[in-house]
């Protein structure tokens, strides 16, 4: 009995060890890397844990071989020899990011055809990039940003037919830039800072100017090549010469008397430039706590030299639309004057805060580059104005002008949810509990069915935890609505963690892809960690894949936010209300429940309030 049972047992472990051999041979794999790159990897040992516990290896999907290695900021340095990585056939994402690595790129990289996703910026790698990465038919995504690789950039790229993302920034790239004509997915593309010439192909004149600075190129989106560039006359030279100097004069000439007229025309003291809280303050919110410019650097500061001369016009004609309930409440004078702390900068512009003269508070929102003309705005805005829900955050005004296009809301106690989540993490922060938790993801999803509801091409557009305000007893109001259709984004895609993948156009955002928008946000709730798109170089997680990897290896009970965890009884709604999110967050949206389903489920997991 007793050997039969050790016969079973050899032959069970005689069976794992065969299944588990790949494993073994990836082990010695990244033994192997670790020996010759050293680094921060001091879980990766000899001991007959199986890599896929180590810091940084994942084995997801493929679970007897590694699939991906993450060692971003890690201290690697040296080469990266042959038959390390390349040996390393399943592997679907190798990020190297910020380390010391130096030498060419290892040829055998090319036998890794899963790879997906390729980082290796910030690091010191020089050389060519080898001809076989062109194999890699799986690629999207490639960072190479911040080496020093050299050479041309090479036609090859075109093989790469899958790829969305591709940085090569601050290298040492010459010669001119290839038609790229075969990445039709390509969304994201960078050659900054290396020593290109020439045109800019037509492929890739969709990307802004940013993308391609710091070379000597030429063409869309950066100025005109010139004909035949240098054998130009000296006749010609002499003309541009005469040309530029009248030009000059004539725009000196317009200033003064713009000047003369600005500073004669008004009555009231200067309003000095001080550096003004707009301009220092980066994208966070702020805390609670306001940062209020005093008197003569009130809101009027915060827009720009040509805007508050033509605001000095518009005083006399006061355009300021108020819609809704169509209360004149005060004059755009007045709002000028009010002092201003600077919210935020978002996708559509700059949110301030103004504290009115006689008194109160409302929030307004300087839009970036409208898009759409005048009447349009009009007409968009009035019926933005006539919503009224509890879960919307009221529009209350708006200002159309040449320069400055500006809209008004009510002002919420709260400040946002992203502020609230994720600001004051410290000791004395107020915890978060379940009943406020998923009450805002009550309130934020019948705001957005309520938008739903006008019509099936009716959607938000933008929805993340920023544009979730809340009032004094934590109702959630959904900000922003329709201000996507207004603004032209200048990334065609918007790269934020809430985006859904199927997005392709800010501006043509699908219900379901609010939707998606929304899972993320009530997986962001329920987690309390910050979601990044997978398409960003930020460091930080996609956080539907991670919740669905976690949840599919048992791990549930670890992505909750620890501050909810103290809630225990409430554990099997939260799990639930977890799913809904995962269901919200499936990759096809035809997967995706509609946003009434949505509604309706959540009041039935947390009880309708
Ligand atoms: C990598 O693969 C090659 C060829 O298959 C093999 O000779 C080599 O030993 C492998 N390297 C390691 C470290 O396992
Ligand atoms: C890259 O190499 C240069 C020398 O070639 C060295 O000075 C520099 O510190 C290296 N950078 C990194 C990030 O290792
Ligand atoms: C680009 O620079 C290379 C030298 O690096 C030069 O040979 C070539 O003529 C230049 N091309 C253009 C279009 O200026
Ligand atoms: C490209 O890279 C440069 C240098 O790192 C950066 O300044 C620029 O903003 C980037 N542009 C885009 C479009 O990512």
């Amino acid at each position: 009995m007793a050997s039969h049972l050790r016969l079973l047992f050899i032959l069970l472990l005689s069976f794992l060890l065969v299944g588990n051999s790949d494993l073994a041979a990836d082990k010695a794999v990244l033994l192997h890397l670790r020996s010759s790159v050293g680094g921060l990897t001091r879980s990766w040992t000899e001991s007959n844990r199986a890599p896929c516990s180590w810091d940084g290896v994942l084995c997801e999907n493929t679970p007897g071989r590694v699939t991906e290695v993450h060692l971003v900021g890690k201290g690697l340095s040296g080469e990266i020899p042959l038959n390390s990585i390349g040996n390393l056939t399943q592997l679907r994402v190798l990020r190297l990011g910020r380390n010391s690595l130096s030498g060419s790129l290892p040829w055998d990289l090319g036998s890794c055809t899963e790879l997906r996703d390729l980082f290796l910026q910030q690091n010191n790698f020089s050389g060519e990039i080898p001809e076989t990465l062109f194999r890699l038919n799986n690629l999207r995504r490639l960072s190479l940003a911040g080496n020093k690789l050299s050479g041309q950039i090479s036609t090859g790229f075109n093989n790469l037919k899958m790829l969305r993302v591709l940085n090569l920034e601050n290298n040492q790239f010459t010669g001119s830039i290839p038609e790229l004509k075969e990445l039709s997915e390509l969304r994201k593309f960078n050659v900054s800072d290396n020593r290109l010439n020439g045109s800019i192909p037509s492929s890739l004149q969709k990307f802004t100017s940013d993308a391609f600075l710091g070379n000597s190129l030429c063409g869309s989106p950066l100025i005109s090549c010139l004909n035949n560039g240098n054998n130009l006359s000296g006749g010609a030279i002499a003309g541009i010469v005469i040309g530029s100097v009248i030009g000059l004069l004539l725009i000196l000439v317009i200033l003064f008397i713009l000047w003369r007229r600005y500073t004669t025309g008004k009555t009231q003291p200067r309003v000095e430039m001080s550096p003004s809280p707009a301009r220092s303050s980066e994208f966070e919110f702020r805390g609670p706590k306001p940062i209020i410019t005093r008197e003569n650097s009130g809101l009027s500061n915060a827009y720009s030299g040509t805007a508050r001369q033509e605001a000095g016009n518009v005083i006399k004609n006061d355009e300021m639309v108020f819609v809704g309930e169509r209360v004149r409440v005060f004059s755009l004078e007045e709002l000028l004057r009010a002092s201003a702390e600077v919210l935020g900068k978002g996708t559509f512009g700059t949110t301030f805060r103004a504290y009115l003269e006689v008194g109160g508070q409302v929030v307004v929102k300087r839009l970036k580059s409208v898009c759409v003309f005048e009447k349009e705005f009009r007409e968009k805005l009035e019926r933005f104005g006539a919503l009224v829900h509890e879960n919307l955050v009221p529009l209350r005004a708006y200002y159309y002008g040449r320069e400055e296009k500006i809209l008004i809301y009510d002002s919420m106690p709260m400040g946002s949810l992203a502020a609230l989540l994720h600001g004051n993490r410290g000791a004395d922060r107020t915890p978060l509990t379940w009943e406020v938790r998923s009450s805002i993801a009550s309130g934020a999803a019948c705001g957005i069915e309520f938008l739903h509801s006008l019509g099936h091409n009716v959607s938000h557009g933008n929805i993340k935890s920023s544009n979730i305000l809340l009032t004094d007893d934590y109702t959630a109001c959904v900000s922003e609505y329709g201000l996507s259709q207004l603004v032209l984004s200048t990334h065609t895609l918007n790269l934020n963690g809430y985006c859904a993948p199927e997005v392709t156009d800010s501006r043509k955002v699908s219900q379901k892809a609010d939707v998606y928008s929304f899972g993320v946000l009530v997986l962001e709730l329920l987690t309390g960690k910050t979601p990044t798109h997978e398409l960003s170089n930020q460091e930080g997680i996609d956080l539907p894949r991670w919740v669905q990897s976690a949840v599919q290896e048992n791990r549930t009970a670890h992505v909750f936010d620890p501050e909810l965890l103290r809630y225990q009884n409430n554990e099997e709604q939260m799990v639930q209300l977890l799913h809904l999110a995962i269901y919200c967050t499936s990759r096809h949206p035809d997967k995706r429940p509609s946003m009434l389903d949505v509604t309706k489920q959540i009041k039935e997991i947390c009880g309708s309030r």
